[in-house]
């Protein structure tokens, strides 16, 4: 399809056409775009993988896939007109000239004589990020005069500091900073980006942010499944490449970060990178000091896990950001798999009130951000039980998207992030120094805990709360973890 409008002509290229992310997550989001208006006048997208099969092929299985959404069918009008923008090219991302063939293609279906602007998705295995950026840059497809080039890049990105930084360096001498694009879906959800919004653009919360009214931060990232047929691939990775590198971090940096003072991407992540500075690091030696690490029952019978792996399901560690703001406050982060709830919420745990002039015992004022389900927060505080003497209970004030926004669906973290990218806007995108500072963080919890001078990983039952020793680590700094079954 060519353009007759004149417009700059937009095409998104797929690495990675028939894989799990693009059926699941890239195509609905967006189809959903596409549907809203938003992925501009002339919009065409190009799947690129090895298997054998027609561009009419490749639409029926993506309409297989989008089958999963309750409102979808392959008659809707607005999706035989969104599928028709869709094309399937058969090639090896790892060959040049693959990707030379892939460059007529494009040129073929783009508008003649003026060069369509590109978003190259990399939704490949990690070991194909490197090799596919090489080749754009080789088959001249990374730059055009009169039209941007830009690149989205998926987690993980490297295994340890070493591996990113080469990344790093391969992205770079291939294309700028600015048309990089590497993701963490977790800035893409609604709840952090609000996150941002309560903090910056209300009076209330700012002044108590800190070190002289909050006693410590928990942040959990939960999840129910266990590993089963992807025990083995995951046992390479564990939970500290898996959670704590990308979203827990990226978590902690915006629940820490001063306000940057535009919303402008390089400020915004500029604060951001100050954070991930200034959390305070460890040696191997002294990494089981702020972290426990554990596996669930039955972890090592998983398939393709060997008997003796140290690789953890799940983790907790107490991270220290020393700068005036956060000093003396812990943050405890905490993730793992085959646990008794999926959720992720931030905690903010308030001290105590100075003095107590009522004869009971009452627990800190909470506020308590769920990043996701039921997107929303609590803020728990006391008050006096009517018609009793001077007696106090923990009452709680909530926001739900669903309550406050009239039941508007909340966008999947991925349909704003592609409309940013294609925007330009990287603001919710992570910088190459920012990845670097997160693995040199996590380098030496990961390399500590592995050693076989650590403790050995806990054990903790399938759908429990975790291991207890998670909750005697807490202890030792005098803090307990908030179990909350918020009433909605
Ligand atoms: N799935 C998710 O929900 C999710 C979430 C977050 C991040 N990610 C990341 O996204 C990336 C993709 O994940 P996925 O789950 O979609 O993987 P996947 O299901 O294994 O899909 C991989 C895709 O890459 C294609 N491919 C493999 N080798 C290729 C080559 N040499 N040249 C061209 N295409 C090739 C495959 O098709 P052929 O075999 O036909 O070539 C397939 O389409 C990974 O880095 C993953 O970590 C995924």
């Amino acid at each position: 399809m060519t353009s007759n409008s004149g417009e700059q002509t937009t095409t998104i290229v797929i690495f990675g056409a028939s894989g799990d992310l693009t059926r699941r997550k890239l195509i609905p989001s967006l189809c959903s775009l596409f549907c809203k208006g938003r992925l501009g006048p002339v919009v065409q997208i190009v799947g690129m993988a090895r298997r054998d099969m027609t561009s009419e092929q490749y639409r029926e299985s993506l309409a297989e896939g989008m089958g999963d959404f309750e409102d979808f069918s392959p008659e809707m009008e607005e999706w035989t007109e969104f599928a028709s923008r869709i094309h399937y090219f058969r090639g090896d991302v790892a060959s040049a000239s693959a990707l030379q063939g892939l460059e007529e293609f494009l040129k073929g279906i783009e508008a003649p004589g003026k060069p369509a602007n590109r978003l190259y998705y990399l939704a490949l295995a990690p070991s194909l990020y490197g090799p596919a950026v090489l080749n754009l840059g080789a088959t001249g497809m990374a730059g055009a005069t009169g039209a941007w080039r830009r690149v989205v890049i998926e987690k993980p990105f490297g295994s340890d500091l070493a591996s990113a930084q080469a990344l790093n360096k391969s992205i770079h001498s291939v294309f700028s900073e600015d048309q990089v694009f590497r993701i963490d879906h977790y800035l893409g959800k609604e709840t952090v980006q609000n996150l941002l919004v309560l903090r910056f653009a209300n009076t209330i919360f700012e002044p108590v942010w800190n070190r002289n009214y909050i006693d410590n931060v928990q942040i959990t990232v939960s999840e129910t499944v266990a590993l089963s047929d992807r025990a083995g691939y995951y046992d390479q990775a564990g939970v500290f490449r898996d959670m704590f590198q990308n979203h827990l971090l990226q978590l902690l940096t915006v629940v820490a970060m001063e306000p940057p003072s535009n919303f402008q991407a390089d400020l915004l992540r500029n604060e951001k990178v100050k954070v991930l500075n200034a959390v305070r690091r460890v040696t191997p030696e002294t990494a089981p000091e702020i972290a426990v690490h554990a596996q669930y029952d039955g972890y090592l019978d998983e398939q393709g896990v060997p008997a003796d792996s140290r690789t953890p399901t799940y983790a907790a560690v107490r991270m220290d950001v020393d700068n005036w703001r956060w000093q003396g406050v812990p943050f405890y982060l905490r993730s793992g798999k085959a646990l008794d709830d999926k959720r992720t919420e931030i905690v903010i745990q308030f001290k105590r009130p100075p003095h107590l002039m009522f004869q009971q015992e009452i627990g800190p004022n909470i506020l308590a951000i769920q990043v996701q389900p039921d997107e929303g927060l609590h803020i728990e505080f006391q008050a006096k039980t009517p018609d009793e003497k001077m007696q106090m209970r923990p009452v709680d004030l909530e926001f739900h998207y669903d309550d406050s926004f009239g039941g508007q669906a909340i966008p999947d973290a991925y349909e704003r992030l592609l409309l940013d990218a294609l925007n330009g806007d990287a603001s919710l995108f992570i910088r190459s120094d920012e990845i670097e500072e997160a693995w040199e963080i996590m380098d030496p919890i990961i390399q500590g805990l592995a050693r076989s001078e650590a403790p050995l990983p806990a054990g903790y039952a399938i759908g429990s709360r975790g291991p207890d020793e998670a909750d005697r680590f807490l202890a030792k700094y005098g803090s307990a973890w908030l179990h909350r079954d918020w009433q909605h």
